[in-house]
């Protein structure tokens, strides 16, 4: 692990701190100078070499899948590499063997890729519960009451994407378990920066695109199944990587990869995923303890200066609670106006549900949380 003392050294790693104060890594995160440089490589060769070097790039993509293996505390044969989240979801909505009158249980608020495949079950006889926050946070109770016996599966995120609320995953697995109900858990909006170890949580299924706090490219991403519910799901979308003897072409043999594999069906998106594993990498070597506690000082420190300037911190900042996303209400101002403005001062902010969302990496600084908070207390124009 890296004695990181100053955090601010690490800004050279991140090019995007040059031009802006980047507080949006709950949308779209910057690339780390490590995977733009990976990505160059990639493409590099790819220009110069063709399929020469194929297999060192699958060596890398190996590599890659035992780093995924150690974020989650996982067997890397457990780890599929996916190209979003939404498919990492599908696999599970279309594969779970439904029977009609059975019943998935969420929260009303979930971002959309973790509601429609669940709704998409419709015509199989699937009903969908949606179990509404109480202010910003998803209560452990209404989840309970929300379970009866026809609830086979409860899906819900890490952290909520617009409120930040962090649900309760070991509590919820627990309560999964306990009612034996699969739990499947959209990990995007927590995945590199709070610590999940699904050899102590509870977690059955897991799927979360690299585009966010793992500081990856888009369109690569990592579906974690347990090894005990692979042959549970039926694999949709086989294809000749899903198989055994996946490089022999010329034998036909319909014997599926006993773990995640199956659901790699193709070629693989290897420059994102060389992207991914090496901001990956750059997150394991700081410890995702470190990371956390350093986003989560970053994300207190704003909450504080926030408040003292008359703005209202939505999230539930209970230490159980908190995560990397603060949503806050800018009093008497348009949100929309003030993400424009903060972008013309060279800060990045969005809003969702009609709030001012922020989100900070481990590589921001207090001194730009103080830049984002002037800008909040100016009056509009
Ligand atoms: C909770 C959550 N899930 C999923 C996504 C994105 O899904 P995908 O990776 O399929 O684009 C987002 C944000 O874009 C999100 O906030």
């Amino acid at each position: 692990m890296l004695l990181i003392m100053d955090w601010t050294s690490l800004r050279e790693q991140f090019p995007v701190t040059r031009r802006w104060a980047f507080f949006d890594h709950a949308a779209v995160a910057p690339l780390s100078g490590p995977a733009q440089r990976a990505v160059i490589e990639w493409a590099a060769d790819m220009a110069d070499n063709g399929d020469v070097h194929e297999p060192l790039w699958f060596r890398r993509v190996n590599e890659v899948r035992g780093l995924a293996g150690r974020l989650l505390n996982a067997d890397a044969l457990d780890v599929a590499f996916v190209k979003n989240t939404s498919e990492g979801v599908g696999i599970v909505a279309e594969g779970f063997p439904w029977r009609p009158g059975d019943n998935v249980v969420t929260a009303a608020e979930e971002y959309p890729s973790n509601l429609y495949p669940w709704l998409n079950l419709h015509d199989r006889g699937v009903e969908v519960r949606r179990v509404p926050s109480r202010g910003p946070r998803v209560d452990l109770g209404d989840l309970r009451a929300a379970i009866d016996g026809r609830t086979r599966l409860v899906s819900l995120s890490f952290v909520e994407y617009a409120s930040g609320f962090r649900n309760d995953l070991d509590a919820v697995g627990a309560l999964c378990r306990e009612r034996g109900i699969s739990f499947f858990v959209d990990a995007i909006q927590g995945l590199g920066v709070l610590p999940l170890d699904v050899g102590r949580t509870p977690v059955d299924f897991l799927s979360a695109d690299g585009h966010k706090w793992l500081l990856g490219s888009e369109g690569a991403g990592l579906f974690y199944v347990r090894r005990d519910l692979v042959e549970m799901l039926r694999p949709v979308s086989v294809g000749w990587n899903s198989v055994a003897g996946a490089w022999d072409f010329a034998t036909i043999d319909l014997r599926l990869k006993p773990h995640a594999g199956r659901w790699e069906n193709g070629t693989l998106n290897v420059g994102g995923i060389a992207a991914l594993g090496a901001s990956l990498g750059l997150l394991l070597e700081l410890g995702i303890p470190a990371v956390s506690e350093r986003v989560l000082e970053l994300t207190d420190y704003l909450c504080e200066r926030a408040l003292a300037a008359g703005v209202e911190v939505f999230s539930s900042r209970l230490p159980s609670d908190r995560s990397g996303i603060v949503s806050l209400v800018v009093p008497g101002a348009d949100v929309r106006e003030v993400v424009r403005r903060c972008r013309v001062a060279g800060v990045v902010v969005s809003q969702r549900a009609g709030r001012l969302r922020v989100s900070p990496h481990c590589y921001n600084t207090h001194e730009e949380v103080d830049r984002l908070v002037g800008l909040l207390a100016e009056p509009g124009p």
